[in-house]
């Protein structure tokens, strides 16, 4: 059976690649009417994290991770191109993506784009920044501390992070607890049906306890943020946490069925194929499809938004 897939390490030159396949396609499943919903959440996310930021003109943003320029073309918007941004991330595709968005807007003089992981930042200078921002990025970095220094380094002293990251561990380890207490229950139709779905979501998500601390989108919490954060040697240090059940919105079945929770992650369909046969998938569908096409799905967004300052004098941390 396929399992969640592995965070890669480096992208390639290829046209698409595992995170512009997902941002791009699975994420919304091709629905135009489910993209759009997205796409405002996102942008609620990216003025929060832009407030963060505390941005005046003339200022020097670096976007780490910034896939198809979510954060930093509207910090370019909001300003009116009056900034420098740098542009980052590892993915040469989606780097294609924001370059191309820019010219669109007109803003590729303000923009530098520069293909490398959050754990080095290679080629952006030390204390050249007035800000730093990152959005879903760092959550799915191997070495967070590595990444949290680099951000520091980059930092003028008084410069400014603001991140917003997707918070899994609490809807794994409950995935997890759920698996052992379905162990012990009797057969019942409601329970056959729990561990259908049970067996599906543990395909998609890290499910065990040596799962959930290998997946670097699993083994933190937002506390480890702010731990993180103070060991790479920033100060006032906010970390707030947004935990939103979203009820109510039906969603076409093939939308359900094939968009993917994260990059990486296997979509309901591929899950579905992988863990049940025929008749278990058949089950499935029926009692999931009418309750998904009439919106009785409950989503839960949990996200940690955390902003920090760079002291004055601050020097680099190389070592804690
Ligand atoms: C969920 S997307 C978020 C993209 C964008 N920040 C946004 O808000 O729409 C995750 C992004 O992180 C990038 N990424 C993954 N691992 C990375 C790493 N080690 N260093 C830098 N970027 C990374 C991916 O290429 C992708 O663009």
């Amino acid at each position: 059976m396929r399992k969640t897939s592995q965070i890669p390490q480096a992208s390639s030159n290829e046209a698409s690649d595992l995170w512009s396949h997902w941002l791009l396609n699975t994420r919304h499943a091709g629905d135009s009417g489910h993209a759009a919903q997205i796409q405002k959440q996102l942008n609620g996310m990216r003025d929060r994290v832009l407030a963060g930021a505390r941005l005046v003109p003339a200022m020097t943003l670096v976007d780490v991770g910034a896939g198809d320029g979510l954060i930093a073309l509207g910090a370019l918007e909001q300003f009116a191109g009056r900034l420098k941004v740098v542009i980052t991330d590892i993915s040469a595709p989606l780097l294609g993506e924001a370059q191309a968005a820019a010219m669109r807007l007109g803003f590729q003089h303000s923009c530098q784009f520069i293909q490398t992981p959050a754990e080095t930042l290679t080629g952006i200078p030390d204390d050249t920044a007035d800000a730093l921002t990152t959005r879903a990025a760092l959550a799915y970095v191997p070495d967070k501390i590595a990444a949290a220094r680099q951000f520091f380094r980059v930092l003028k002293p008084e410069g400014r992070l603001s991140i917003c990251e997707p918070i899994f561990q609490d809807a794994a380890a409950k995935l997890a607890a759920l698996g052992l207490a379905l162990q012990n229950l009797p057969n019942s139709p409601a329970t056959n049906l729990a561990r259908l779905t049970h067996r599906c979501r543990t395909a998609q998500i890290p499910s065990t306890a040596a799962e959930i601390q290998k997946h670097p989108l699993t083994n933190f919490t937002e506390r480890d943020l702010v731990a993180l954060f103070q060991m790479a040697g920033f100060i006032e240090i906010h970390m707030e946490l947004h935990i939103d059940l979203n009820y109510g919105v039906p969603m076409n079945w093939p939308t359900f069925l094939h968009q993917s929770p994260f990059p990486g992650a296997l979509s309901l369909f591929e899950a579905m194929t992988a863990t049940l046969n025929r008749e278990e998938q058949q089950q499935l569908e029926a009692h999931l499809r009418p309750k998904v096409e009439s919106g009785q799905v409950t989503t839960r967004e949990c996200v940690a938004y955390l902003t920090a300052l760079k002291p004055s004098e601050a020097k680099h941390h190389g070592a804690p």
